[in-house]
């Protein structure tokens, strides 16, 4: 399959296979323990029927939308993802390029490879910043405070890894960062010239947030020690308001599967709730996030935006969850599939094709308008 014929994101995720090597497509690929929460996202999607409507005038269809005060031009932000350089050389400036073209959201995690100021310089000026809070809170606050300074408009939080999740794929191929190469992998390599290349040539890999932030850059070795060792399971509420206290913009948590959660999310005055279980990354057998949407958009009851994220691969599947209530997705595996695929290029070509399968799916719903969606244009035999 040549690149022009990645019509799909699943021809993306196989060109992603075809450059990475195994270990480091399992890392973006995989999920916690059985995979079965990561499996549960799509297929559940997959379940959802549609209820379309005929001769409703779809001549003009619209799916921009907008989302935390920011205008994009469709519903599709690109989630926090750390790593991205080890798919590509300066993966996150160059997915905050192309999101930026494409006129949608782009999340900055807290581990990405190229730093906040970076991003900002290089990539675009509006993205938002993803935070975890970590152990050493004078680092915290420095995050913070780069993202204010870069005008980051949106922070987001994750709430959903007290700890790193199990993921045992990576176990299996004894995947580390920095990559080690195993005898056993020579050959798995050796077909990988054009990655081995882009990584020869390209950027140092290192966690450029966290390099003026306690780490030792100059060892990535030494610097993943440290972020794991920064993971902080005291964390409650009291650090929510602590952060709503020192972020000036608009706040969105991610992570939140349990209307509980959801309702404790708006009474601490966050302003969005991203209904999401790290993509099948953290607890196996956690719901998948489509069937726990509807529980948190009745909890939040129009309090704070809701979006969600995990299993989107269909343009369809972001109609689904947009008619379920929420006004926006997060995608994370169907542009990193892009990004490994062709890079820059292939983010773009992510986005194009998750925006034009809206758009098609708009037309056959019989549904002009993405912000005007509900539970009508899904099939009642789905509940
Ligand atoms: C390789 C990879 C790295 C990720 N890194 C982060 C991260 O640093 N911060 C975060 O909040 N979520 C992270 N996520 C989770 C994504 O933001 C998102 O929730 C998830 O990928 C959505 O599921 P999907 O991949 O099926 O679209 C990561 C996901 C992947 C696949």
């Amino acid at each position: 399959m040549t690149r022009a014929r990645a019509v799909t994101v699943a021809d993306l995720r196989s060109l992603a296979q075809r450059n990475l090597p195994k270990s480091v497509f399992e890392f973006i690929d995989g999920g916690a323990n059985d995979e079965r929460t990561l499996n549960a996202n799509m297929r559940d999607l997959e379940r959802i029927g549609f209820a379309p409507r005929v001769l409703t005038d779809v001549s003009n269809r619209r799916q921009s939308v907008q989302i935390l005060g920011q205008e994009y031009s469709s519903p599709l932000i690109f989630g926090p993802t750390g790593l991205s350089g080890l798919l590509w050389p300066d993966g996150d400036t160059a997915t905050a390029r192309a999101t930026a073209t494409a006129g949608i959201g782009y999340c900055l995690s807290t581990n990405s490879n190229g730093s906040i100021e970076q991003v900002a310089s290089h990539g675009r000026p509006d993205f938002w910043f993803q935070l975890y809070i970590q152990r050493d809170r004078a680092m915290v606050r420095t995050l913070v405070e780069r993202a204010v300074s870069a005008g980051c408009p949106v922070l987001c939080v994750t709430v959903d890894l007290p700890i790193q999740g199990p993921r045992e794929r990576d176990e299996r191929n004894g995947f580390t960062v920095p990559p080690r190469l195993h005898l056993g992998d020579v050959f798995d390599y050796a077909t990988r010239m054009g990655w081995l290349w882009r990584m020869a040539t390209g950027p140092r890999i290192t966690f450029a947030n966290l390099e003026r932030a306690g780490g030792d850059e100059s060892n990535l070795k030494t610097l993943v020690e440290h972020i794991s060792a920064q993971f902080d399971q005291t964390v409650t509420w009291k650090e929510i308001d602590w952060l709503k206290s020192i972020w000036p913009g608009r706040m969105a948590i991610k992570g939140i599967l349990n209307p509980q959660d959801a309702r404790l999310a708006v009474e601490h005055g966050v302003d969005a709730v991203i209904v999401s279980n790290h993509g099948g990354r953290q607890l196996d057998g956690a719901p998948s996030a489509i069937s726990a949407l509807p529980g948190v958009v009745e909890a939040v009851d129009g309090r704070a935006e809701v979006l969600m994220d995990g299993g989107i691969r269909r343009g369809s599947d972001v109609v689904k969850a947009m008619a379920l209530g929420a006004c926006g997705c997060l995608i994370g595996r169907a542009g990193l599939y892009g990004l490994a695929a062709n890079g820059e290029g292939g983010v773009m070509r992510a986005i194009e094709i998750l925006k034009k399968e809206i758009d098609t799916t708009l037309a056959l719903l019989g549904q002009p308008d993405i912000t005007k969606l509900d539970r009508s244009a899904i099939s009642e035999k789905c509940f």
